[in-house]
């Protein structure tokens, strides 16, 4: 496999293009980014970090099922995922309620969601990712009402497999944002999971171990990402 031109720089991660049409090579940065852009840092080791624990989670979701875009990692920051056509929406499951919904139904920070919540917002950082549901989706044409149904459940089917690993290791998964795109008529679970798009907390002092940490400057970002990648069986040496 040949790593070619690069296709897209997001605010963590680039794309490349390969030899094989079908693949492209997600690289991650030390880039961390937050509020839609508007706060970013390069924190040493992040990308390496963040590599290594997405690789494993979408390692786990896919022995579990659930289909992804992960074809495998390359090496200390590269990843090799099959190429899609992304959906601009992502998808969000709390189970605990912490950040932007705190302050939009002005519920306490730590309420426990049963059942817990699904939301979808627009990805577009000029417009803050505003929030959306299916009649927008279908209005714009952004994916089939169909698609938004898979990736619904795929969301959810993460949701149990993810909850009860973080769990066994003594963490709570508060919330996460998952993204999806389309590959060959397939709608595939892409861009990442790491401690960058959710929230972890230790299950038994509540302490923050997530990208909480960089947004409210608590310090120990990427040592918490580690902590976090090392309670599961993960070595970043
Ligand atoms: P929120 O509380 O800011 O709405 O975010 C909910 C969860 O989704 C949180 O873990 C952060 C993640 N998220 C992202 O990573 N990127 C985004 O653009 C959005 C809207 C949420
Ligand atoms: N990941 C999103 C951003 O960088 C939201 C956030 O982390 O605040 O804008």
């Amino acid at each position: 496999m040949e790593k070619r031109e690069l296709l897209v720089k997001g605010k963590a991660k680039s794309m490349y293009a390969t030899d094989d049409p079908g693949c492209v090579v997600m690289h991650f940065r030390d880039d961390t980014s937050a509020f839609d852009g508007k706060k970013v840092e390069q924190l040493e080791r992040k990308g390496r970090v963040n590599n290594i624990f997405n690789a494993f989670i979408m390692e786990t979701l896919a022995a579990a099922g659930i289909p992804t875009h992960f074809v495998k990692r390359i090496d200390d920051r590269d990843s090799l995922v099959r190429r899609m056509t992304m959906i601009p929406v992502e998808c969000v499951v709390r189970n605990i309620a912490a950040g932007s919904i705190c302050r939009r139904l002005g519920i306490a920070e730590g309420t426990v969601l049963e059942p817990q919540t699904f939301e979808l917002f627009y990805k577009n950082d000029a417009l803050g990712d505003p929030m959306i549901n299916e009649s927008h989706i279908a209005a714009f044409k952004w994916a089939s009402l169909e698609d938004v149904a898979t990736a619904r459940e795929l969301t959810f089917k993460v949701n149990d497999v993810l909850k009860k690993l973080f769990l066994d290791h003594g963490m709570l998964l508060v919330d996460y944002k998952l993204e999806f795109g389309n590959c060959d008529g397939h709608v595939l679970l892409g861009d990442e999971f790491t401690p960058d798009g959710c929230r972890i907390w230790d299950a038994e002092t509540r302490e923050k171990l997530d990208k909480d940490r960089f947004r409210q400057s608590l310090g120990n970002v990427v040592e918490s990402y580690e902590l976090v990648g090392r309670r599961l069986g993960l070595n970043f040496d």
